[in-house]
């Protein structure tokens, strides 16, 4: 794509790819006989959450949630509302949620509360890409693919103004 909004090129296809399987190989170990419901947040998360799936060899199901955080386009405020609830109820299970980036922190922060009320056997996280500079509070994440620095990333589900999620890499946003 010849767009100069799309910057250096922070991981690679094939990088992303090795690190799904890795992170898959262990979610596989360590939820073997458990009741796994992955939570995909969307939109961002359903690029990486459904290669996730795909190399994960224990049973599992898959659900979605859609919030969004008031603030402008690039900061989140941490007042979240959703837009889309869960179908399934997860009391007793066991749930990962998936996400692409934890920036602040604060959206996960308000889906841990809000799923965790719901009494589900365990909650964790598995986030494909974090920025520890940015966070705002401190959370639990099991499972992160990746930590970058903190600039704007683009691509793989990632978007800015809701383009380039198709790109095949993460990228840094040229602004
Ligand atoms: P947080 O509440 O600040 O952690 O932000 C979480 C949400 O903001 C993510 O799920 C993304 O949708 C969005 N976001 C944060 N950083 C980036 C970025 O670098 N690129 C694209 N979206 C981002
Ligand atoms: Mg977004």
């Amino acid at each position: 794509m010849d767009d100069h909004a799309i910057g250096d090129i922070l991981v690679k296809p094939d990088e992303l790819q090795n690190r799904v399987r890795e992170l898959a190989a262990e979610i596989s170990r360590d939820y073997a006989d458990r009741d796994l419901v992955l939570i995909g947040v969307l939109k961002g998360a359903v690029f990486f959450l459904s290669d996730l799936m795909r190399q994960i060899e224990v049973p599992c199901e898959v659900d979605f949630m859609a919030v969004a955080s008031y603030g402008s386009a690039t900061k989140s405020s941490g007042v979240v509302r959703i837009l889309k609830d869960l179908d399934a109820v997860i009391e007793g299970r066991d749930v990962l949620i998936v996400e692409d980036i934890v920036d602040s922190g604060l959206t996960l922060q308000y889906l841990l509360r809000n799923l965790g009320a719901r009494n589900p056997r365990t909650l964790e996280v598995c986030a494909l890409l974090t920025k520890p500079e940015r966070r705002k509070v401190n959370l639990p994440t099991r499972y992160v693919g990746f930590e970058i620095p903190n600039r704007f990333v683009i691509g793989y589900g990632l978007d800015h103004g809701e383009r380039y999620r198709n790109l095949p890499f993460v990228a840094v946003l040229n602004e």
